[in-house]
C-alpha cells in the first residue's frame, strides 16, 4: 500500500502546487498527484499548458467514489493524466470552479479512502487550509504526513500558526505535521521550527525559473538539474522517512516500499498538438 502525503498552505500562494509537482517528478516510484485544492486545480492550465483531459477529474472521481468505492479505487490510476513520458507520475486534475467545493464536501471521506487504497503514494495538493466548508479534511486525516508549505518569512509563519493548531485538533497531535519551506525569504528554518513547534522537513530553494516550468508550463533548459529539482530529489526521501516513522510508531515496522529508482520526469507527456488543439497555450 502507498501513503498519502498531504500538502497545505497558510495562504499567500507560497508554492504548494509547484512543490507537489517537483516532488512527484523526482519521486522514486509510481506516484499520483491529486489536486484537492478547494480553490481549484491549476495543473492542466499550468504545467500541462492547457491540455484538456477526456473528462475525468476530481469531480467525476468523487461521484464514482460515492457510488462504488471499490471500483473507483481500482480504476483511479487508469483514468489519470500522465505527467511524464513513462506514465510513472500521474495527476488527478482538480476542480475547475471553486463553487464546486461546497458540493464536494460530503465526498471527501470516500475520495480519501480511494487514495488510501492505491498501490502507490499519493501527493495531495490540498491548497490553502481554511476554516470554511469544502476543505479536504478527510484527506488530511488519512495522510501519513501533512506538510505545511510556506515561504521562509515571518508573515507566512504568522499565518501558519493557527493552521497548525487546526491540524492539531483534526489529527489529535502534530506528530504527522512538518514544514516544507520553499521560495524566497530570510526567516531561518530553526526559528520557524521553534515558533511553530513542528520540524522543518525540507527546504526548496528560491528558483523562480524552475518553479515557472512547473506552475506555468514555461520552458527551461537544464530544468532537471536546476536548484529546485535537485532539492526536490533530496526532499522526497525526507518526507517518506517522516511518514514511515509515523506509521511504524502507530502500527509497528512496515515492509520497505519498492524503492527501485526511476528517472526524473522532465517534460510533460502531453503532445504539443493536444495542447494546441485544445485552443490553449498558443502564446506560450
Ligand atoms: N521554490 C520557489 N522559488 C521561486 N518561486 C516559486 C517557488 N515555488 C513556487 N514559486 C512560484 O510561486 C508562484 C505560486 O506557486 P504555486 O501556484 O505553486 O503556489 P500555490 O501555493 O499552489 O498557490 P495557490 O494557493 O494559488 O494554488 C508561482 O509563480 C511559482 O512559479
Ligand atoms: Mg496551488
Amino acid at each position: 500500500m502507498g501513503s498519502i502525503f498531504a500538502l497545505v498552505s497558510p495562504g499567500g500562494s507560497p508554492g504548494v502546487t509547484t512543490a507537489a509537482l517537483a516532488l512527484a517528478l523526482s519521486w522514486p516510484h509510481h506516484v499520483i498527484v491529486a489536486e484537492c485544492d478547494p480553490g481549484g486545480g491549476s495543473v492542466l492550465a499550468g504545467t500541462l499548458g492547457g491540455y484538456v483531459p477526456a473528462g475525468f477529474a476530481l469531480v467525476e472521481h468523487a461521484i464514482e467514489a460515492g457510488r462504488n468505492p471499490a471500483a473507483a479505487a481500482a480504476d483511479l490510476a487508469t483514468q489519470l493524466v500522465p505527467l511524464d513520458a513513462d506514465k510513472i507520475r500521474l495527476v488527478l486534475p482538480g476542480l475547475t470552479d471553486p463553487r464546486q467545493a461546497v458540493g464536494l464536501a460530503p465526498a471527501w471521506p470516500a475520495v480519501a479512502a480511494t487514495f488510501a487504497a492505491q498501490n502507490c503514494d499519493v501527493i495531495a495538493d490540498c491548497g490553502r487550509l481554511d476554516a470554511g466548508q469544502g476543505q479536504p479534511l478527510a484527506v488530511l486525516a488519512a495522510a501519513s504526513m501533512v506538510a505545511v508549505v510556506l515561504r521562509p518569512t515571518l508573515r507566512q509563519a504568522w499565518a501558519a500558526r493557527p493552521r497548525i493548531e487546526m491540524l492539531r485538533q483534526l489529527l489529535g497531535s502534530t506528530r504527522q505535521v512538518a514544514l516544507l519551506v520553499t521560495g524566497p525569504g530570510r526567516y531561518p528554518a530553526k526559528e520557524m521550527t521553534s515558533a511553530l513547534g513542528v520540524p522543518v522537513i525540507a527546504v526548496l530553494p528560491d528558483d523562480a525559473s524552475s518553479a515557472a516550468v512547473l506552475s506555468d508550463g514555461e520552458q527551461r533548459r537544464r530544468f532537471a538539474s536546476g536548484d529546485l529539482m535537485t532539492a526536490a530529489r533530496r526532499a522526497g526521501p525526507m518526507l517518506r522517512r517522516h511518514a514511515a516513522s509515523q506509521v511504524s510508531a502507530r502500527t509497528g515496522p512496515q515492509a520497505p516500499a519498492d524503492e527501485t529508482p526511476v528517472p526524473v520526469g522532465v517534460a510533460p507527456a502531453i503532445p504539443p498538438s493536444a495542447r494546441d488543439a485544445a485552443g490553449f497555450g498558443a502564446n506560450r
